[in-house]
C-alpha cells in the first residue's frame, strides 16, 4: 500500500516536493491545498525559485485539490501532511495536521520562532505522531560525504571550516512573504539556516556565536556571517546572503580543514580531499539530491514506524534557537553564549 500524501502550499518547495515524490517508490501525492486557484487548475507557471526552473501546466489527474487545509484533512485519507507554506504559517498548519492524527513533514525553518517550534514538538509528542523538518542538507550527497569523512576521524580534529550560501534576491514568493522579515526571518532564518543546521549536525553545539548582518536598516536581514566558536579554539564560519544580482544565481560551498587533510567543495566541481601528505583526490559522492533523499527517508520511517535517519524535531528546534542567538549577536554587536 502506498503512503498517501497531501501537500499544503504549492509554491517553490511544494512543487519540488510534488515532483520528488513521483520518484519515490511507495509514495503517492493524492491531494494538495493552495489558496491560489490557478495552481489548483494545474497552471504552475508563476512558481519561481533559486535552484530550479519555473513551473508549467501540470496534469493533475488523480490529485484532488483544496483551497483550505481543514477540508483536505476532512475529506482525504492521508498518512502524511507535507507543509510547504510560508514560514509564519508552519505553526498553525502543523498543529492542525498533527491534531487530525496525521504524520507531518514541514519545511525548514521549523517555525518563525523557537516558542512556536516548541509547541510543534509538544503537539507531536502528545499526538504520538512523527514530525520531520525538511533539513535537506543532512541528506545532500556532498554534505553527507563531508560529514562521513569528518566523523570517521581518519584525518584528525577539525581545525577550522568555512561555509557559504549565496543567492540572488528571492522576489518570486507568494505575496513577497520572503522579503518580510516578520514572516520569513530574512536570509538568516530562511537561507543561512541550512549551514547552521549542517554545522550543528556535523560539529555539534557551539559554545558561542558572533554574527554580523546587513539589511536591518531596510527592516530586512539580507546577509549574515557567523563565527561558531567551539572548545579548543576551533572556529567555523558561515556566510549566507540573498543580496546578489540575478545573474549570479545560487551557489553553496564549503572548506573543512582537519589536522591531516582538507575537504573542499566549490558547489560546482568535484569534491576534493587534499591530504597533508600525498596527492589530492576526488571524494566519492552518492548520486541523487537531498530533497528526494530526505522525503524517501521520512516516507520509509512512516511506513516502517521508525525514526528518521538524521533529524529529530528537537534538533530542528535547536536550529531555530541557534539562529535566534545569531540574530541577537548581530543586533547587539556582541558574542552570545549558548546555554
Ligand atoms: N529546503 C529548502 O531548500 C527550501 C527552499 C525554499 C523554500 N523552503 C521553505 O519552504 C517553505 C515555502 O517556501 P516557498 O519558497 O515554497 O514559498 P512560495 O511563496 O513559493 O510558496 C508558498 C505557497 O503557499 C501558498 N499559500 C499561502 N498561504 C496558504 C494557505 N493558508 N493555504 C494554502 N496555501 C497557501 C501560496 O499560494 C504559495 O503557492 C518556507 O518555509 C521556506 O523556508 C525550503
Amino acid at each position: 500500500m502506498a503512503i498517501k500524501i497531501g501537500i499544503v502550499g504549492l509554491g517553490f518547495m511544494g512543487k519540488m516536493h510534488f515532483e520528488s515524490y513521483q520518484k519515490i517508490k511507495g509514495a503517492k501525492v493524492v491531494a494538495f491545498c493552495d489558496v491560489d486557484a490557478k495552481k489548483r487548475d494545474g497552471d504552475w507557471s508563476t512558481i519561481g525559485g533559486n535552484i530550479a526552473g519555473s513551473g508549467k501546466k501540470v496534469d493533475l489527474t488523480g490529485v484532488n485539490t483544496y483551497s483550505k487545509l481543514s477540508k483536505m484533512l476532512e475529506d482525504e485519507e492521508l498518512d502524511i501532511v507535507d507543509i510547504t507554506l510560508p514560514t509564519n504559517q508552519h505553526l498553525d498548519a502543523t498543529l492542525e495536521a498533527l491534531k487530525s492524527g496525521r504524520h507531518v513533514i514541514c519545511e525548514k525553518p521549523m517555525a518563525r520562532t523557537s516558542a512556536e517550534g516548541k509547541k510543534m514538538v509538544q503537539m507531536a509528542t502528545k499526538m504520538k505522531r512523527k514530525l520531520f523538518i525538511g533539513h535537506c542538507m543532512r541528506y545532500w550527497p556532498e554534505y553527507e560525504a563531508a560529514r562521513d569523512v569528518v566523523h570517521s576521524g581518519k584525518y584528525g580534529k577539525v581545525l577550522s571550516a568555512t561555509f557559504k550560501r549565496l543567492s540572488l534576491t528571492p522576489t518570486w514568493s507568494w505575496k513577497n512573504w520572503l522579503m518580510d522579515f516578520k514572516k520569513s526571518g530574512g536570509a538568516a532564518l530562511d537561507l543561512h539556516i541550512h549551514d547552521t543546521d549542517f554545522i550543528y549536525h556535523c560539529f555539534g553545539k557551539p559554545k558561542s556565536v558572533n554574527s554580523t548582518a546587513s539589511g536591518f536598516k531596510k527592516g530586512r536581514l539580507d546577509h549574515i556571517t557567523t563565527s561558531y566558536n567551539y572548545p579548543g579554539n576551533t572556529t567555523i564560519v558561515a556566510e549566507g546572503g540573498w543580496d546578489l544580482p540575478a545573474g549570479f544565481g545560487f551557489n553553496m560551498s564549503f572548506n573543512i580543514n582537519m589536522e591531516k587533510a582538507m575537504l573542499q567543495w566549490d558547489g560546482v566541481s568535484d569534491m576534493m580531499l587534499h591530504p597533508i601528505k600525498g596527492k589530492s583526490k576526488k571524494v566519492k559522492v552518492k548520486s541523487g539530491d537531498g530533497y528526494i533523499n530526505e522525503l524517501k527517508d521520512f516516507v520509509d520511517a512512516v511506513k516502517n514506524n521508525r525514526a528518521a535517519k538524521y533529524i529529530t524535531p528537537e534538533a530542528a528546534l535547536n536550529n531555530v534557537k541557534l539562529l535566534e542567538a545569531e540574530m541577537k549577536s548581530a543586533l547587539t554587536d556582541k558574542r552570545v553564549l549558548l546555554k
